[in-house]
């Protein structure tokens, strides 16, 4: 089975094709002209995967020694997302599977996170414990089976990534914020300051916007970004990165007590994270639970974990027609759905 998959939801334009059960591209073009504008500027997104996306087709073509009218499955990501960034890769993949009479699946963005340690050697055992963490998601999941997901919480505000890059901004370190601060963090001390880690209790759902309030209230209180030095400023990305991720760690192991799983899985532009990667490993050491942490290739955005996903639905006898709308928000999620499905987990 060959599967083509496409992924625009975003500032990454991908291409990536399964081949029998392996990967054999999944090409990426990231979209860094943004970094100047401090954030995705969606318009100029939408234009940026029109250029690209047919050439990027071609080389993957190229690179995976297939032809278009080789292809039995076409995936492409319809939400949640930039709506016009969407349009360009769902309506690429609608003509494609039109001419070539192909099989086509509409993927959730989310979705495709979820199932990606599927593309490692050592794969996620159901049920698993997922956490989800991106520039604009963090969801806990229970995810029983391919076709079973359960939403135990999810963030109340800000999304993980989305607070790495809002307080990497307030620091003037640029953007994508995460690896930015990651990388400052390493030369700082991160007991110098400290940042709430927010525990919202009874729940599984998370909250970041206070734990950014306080980074920039600390600013202020120190005179402004201009009087902090380089010393200053690491030891403010490490108190703050150590926040944060402890309040995401302490949700995945409150679920861990609570939940009777077989693996975790973090997934998700934040799992490149280090330092979460480090505490996760010690939890998951703790519990005697495998972890699954994508490589880098498959945590940030990519359309291998499209394919992947649009192969897993079209096992279970997922088709969709070619009128199928994107759709920009999680609340149109699928997967919200099945969590009916799930009782008493
Ligand atoms: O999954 P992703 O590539 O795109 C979305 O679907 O959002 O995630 C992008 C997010 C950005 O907010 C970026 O700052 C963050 O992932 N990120 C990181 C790291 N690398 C990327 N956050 C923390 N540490 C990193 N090393
Ligand atoms: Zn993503």
């Amino acid at each position: 089975m060959i599967t083509l998959g496409i992924e625009t939801s975003c500032d990454e334009t991908s291409i990536a094709i399964i081949k029998n059960g392996i990967v054999s591209a999944n090409l990426v073009s990231s979209q860094d002209f943004h970094k100047k504008y401090g954030g995705v500027v969606p318009e100029l997104s939408s234009r940026a995967h029109i250029q690209i996306i047919a050439p990027l087709l071609k080389d993957a073509l190229r690179k995976s020694e297939v032809s278009l009218e080789n292809i039995d499955l076409i995936g492409a990501t319809a939400g949640p997302g930039l709506i016009g960034a969407l349009l360009v890769g769902l309506t690429f993949a609608k003509g494609l599977a039109l001419s070539l009479e192909k099989d086509f699946i509409a993927v959730n963005h989310i979705e495709g996170h979820i199932f990606s340690g599927f593309l490692m050697k050592q794969n996620p055992e159901f049920p698993y414990l997922c956490l989800v963490v991106s520039g604009g998601h963090t969801l806990l999941i229970y995810v029983k089976s391919f076709s079973e997901l359960c939403k135990l919480g999810s963030t109340v505000d800000d999304a993980a990534g989305e607070a790495f890059d809002k307080v990497a901004k307030l620091l003037g370190l640029g953007y994508p914020g995460g690896p930015k601060i990651q990388e400052t963090s390493k030369y700082g001390d991160d007991n110098r300051i400290k940042f709430p880690v927010t525990d919202l209790k009874n729940s599984f759902n998370f909250s970041f916007s206070g734990l950014k309030t306080s980074v920039l209230r600390y600013i202020q209180s120190q005179g402004g970004i201009e009087k902090l030095d380089t010393q200053h400023i690491c030891d403010i990305s490490a108190s703050f990165q150590k926040a944060l991720v402890n309040s995401l760690t302490l949700k995945l192991e409150e679920a861990l007590k609570k939940f009777n799983v077989n693996s975790i899985s973090i997934v998700g532009g934040v799992a490149a994270n280090d330092l979460l990667k480090e505490i996760s490993f010690k939890i998951a050491d703790k519990y005697q639970k495998k972890l699954i942490i994508p490589s880098l290739e498959f945590c940030g955005d990519n359309a291998a974990m499209i394919a992947f996903r649009a192969e897993t639905l079209y096992k279970i006898g997922r088709r969709d027609k070619l009128n199928f709308k994107p759709y920009p928000s999680i609340d149109n999620n699928s997967f919200l759905d099945s969590s009916k499905l799930i009782e008493g987990i």
